[in-house]
């Protein structure tokens, strides 16, 4: 049964948003000259201002009470506890252990699994001599110029986001490169350009099952030849697929079965990250990752930087049926961030029944996009302000200035263009012609990293997760599985082999029960391809 408490403050919400949404956010600035002091939160050389939303105090009184009837301190417990939390995999979610310091980690309840995850960083410090291109190769006496990383989803989005962003932190000679999809000659055109007897391959897949990473794999294991044998590493939870793959145990590094793909970046999927850059650096973001988690777990909710940015998410989603959500990074570094943090959202949130399988009541995840803010003010940033909805905006930014490698005459640009953005879309303009109005009253956040570090870098990847952590709790939803990707693959591997073969095991039942688009789709396909070759 849904809980009665929270259905009747559910209820008062509306009334609040129905009495206080006409109200403009510049004049809850007027009204309030501490506004900006009492709406900013600073945590570890993060800084969030979130008085730019249109809320009062009662507002956030009503959705804290909201948090705290679902049942938000034991849930939170149970998550760092290690409990069986993803209900239907009835499985813990422990990416925070990856970053708790060893000390803590062999007194907490999973000893065994801190155990293993320090047994694997010592794997992985062995791996990244390997492959730092420093010295040659133990096995192969090669030099490794070039380290091509196999995977998808978050097995790619979390490492190449980190890697990009930390770019200038790179000390050793090899290079990086990073491939996910197939068909479509990715991996075939990077290899054109690298050498088999210097190259090594990190597959980094959690079931060790992926069509398009193991695809790859297959494709880079031929290419290497018997180089294969020690030139490819698996990073996976499957470690049984990694050795019928071809991959000896002593180049299989872990992934413990209760990390989820899209928390994993913290586990050995961090290898590219720890191999590009340095193991220092991985651990640094798993140190920057760490105190986020300790303000998450002991702040009262309303000085909880993550619990703050999903209220202000559900009030959007929920009250103001705002279901879009942009992520802007005005720092080029963190280009991919909103790429990453689109699988972390939208995979874990896009639900539509509880964690009883009972219809949710309302809307969960938003739609998350958004990137590059630069290059975005020439492109989106019109329908931002004077398109028909209005889209909640998180601003991220960083002060320092790109980084020291790079002095640059251009620098605080960036930053003068995060903070008129912001004003713009809250003040608007009105008086001008109707073509020249804009509406203003569009709410944002804006985060401020004090220098762009492993260590800011990964405080800031544990707040975006924890947001989501309570979201999916004030939803009632599961945002640990993940069963929307899985039959849309299903259907694709029969097509594939339709495709490929002309013909497949099913055909006739197959065929005759498609729909005339998707028969119609095929059909062309098949005579285009005909009429290539
Ligand atoms: O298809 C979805 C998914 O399972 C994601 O959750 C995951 O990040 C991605 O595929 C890759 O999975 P794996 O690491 O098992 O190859």
């Amino acid at each position: 049964m849904e809980n009665p408490d929270k259905q009747a403050i559910l209820k008062r919400l509306n009334k609040h948003y129905a009495q206080t949404q006409a109200v403009r956010l510049c004049d809850l600035f007027t009204q309030d000259a501490q506004r900006f002091d009492r709406y900013s939160l600073e945590v570890n050389d993060l800084f969030l201002d979130y008085s730019k939303n249109k809320f009062n105090e009662g507002t956030l009184e009503l959705l804290i009470e909201l948090l705290q009837l679902s049942d938000f301190a034991d849930w939170r417990e149970r998550l760092f506890s290690g409990d069986a939390i993803n209900v239907s995999e009835n499985q813990a979610v422990l990416h925070t252990i990856l970053r708790r310091p060893y000390q803590l980690s062999t007194r907490s309840n999973g000893k065994d699994l801190a155990a293993k995850i320090l047994a694997t960083r010592q794997q992985m410090r062995t791996v990244c001599r390997e492959l730092s291109g420093v010295s040659p190769h133990s096995v192969c006496g090669a030099t490794i110029t070039d380290v091509v990383s196999l995977g998808i989803g978050g097995s790619h989005l979390a490492p190449a986001m980190a890697c990009r962003a930390l770019k200038s932190y790179k000390r050793t000679p090899s290079r990086m490169h990073f491939v996910s999809t197939a068909g479509c000659g990715e991996l075939e055109s990077l290899l054109a350009e690298l050498d088999p007897a210097h190259t090594c391959f990190i597959v980094v897949s959690k079931k060790f099952k992926t069509k398009e990473t193991l695809m790859n794999a297959r494709y880079a294991r031929a290419w290497l030849g018997d180089n294969a044998q020690h030139q490819m590493i698996a990073v996976t939870a499957n470690h049984a697929e990694a050795a019928e793959f071809g991959i000896a145990a002593e180049y299989c590094l872990a992934i413990p079965q209760t990390i989820g793909g899209r928390y994993s970046l913290c586990s050995a999927a961090g290898l590219p990250l720890a191999v590009d850059l340095g193991i220092e650096v991985f651990e640094e973001l798993l140190a920057g990752a760490y105190q986020m988690d300790c303000h998450f777990q002991t702040a009262a909710p309303k000085d909880n930087m993550p619990v703050i940015l999903a209220l202000l998410s559900v009030w959007y989603n929920n009250f103001y049926r705002a279901h879009s959500h942009a992520i802007l990074c005005y720092d080029t570094r963190l280009e991919l961030f909103a790429n990453y943090f689109q699988q972390v959202e939208m995979e874990s949130n896009g639900k539509q029944v509880d964690r009883y399988g009972r219809q949710v009541d309302g809307d969960t995840a938003p739609v998350i996009w958004g990137g590059n803010a630069l290059n975005g003010q020439h492109a989106y940033y019109q329908l931002l302000h004077q398109g028909s909805q209005m889209i909640p905006t998180d601003f991220i930014v960083t002060a320092d200035i790109g980084s020291t490698d790079y002095k640059i005459a251009s620098n605080t640009w960036p930053q003068a263009n995060c903070f008129a953005q912001s004003l713009a879309l809250m003040q608007g303009m009105q008086d001008a012609a109707p073509e020249r109005i804009h509406p203003g009253d569009r709410p944002s956040n804006t985060i401020m990293l004090r220098k762009l570090t492993a260590h800011t870098l990964g405080s800031l990847i544990a707040l975006y997760e924890h947001k989501v952590f309570c979201e999916g709790l004030i939803w009632g939803i599961n945002s640990f599985d993940q069963w929307g990707v899985e039959r849309g693959k299903q259907l694709a591997d029969r097509f594939f082999d339709y495709l490929k073969n002309n013909k497949c095991e099913d055909e006739s039942d197959m065929l005759a029960t498609l729909d005339s688009s998707t028969r119609g789709l095929i059909d062309k396909y098949m005579v285009w391809r005909r009429q290539g070759d």
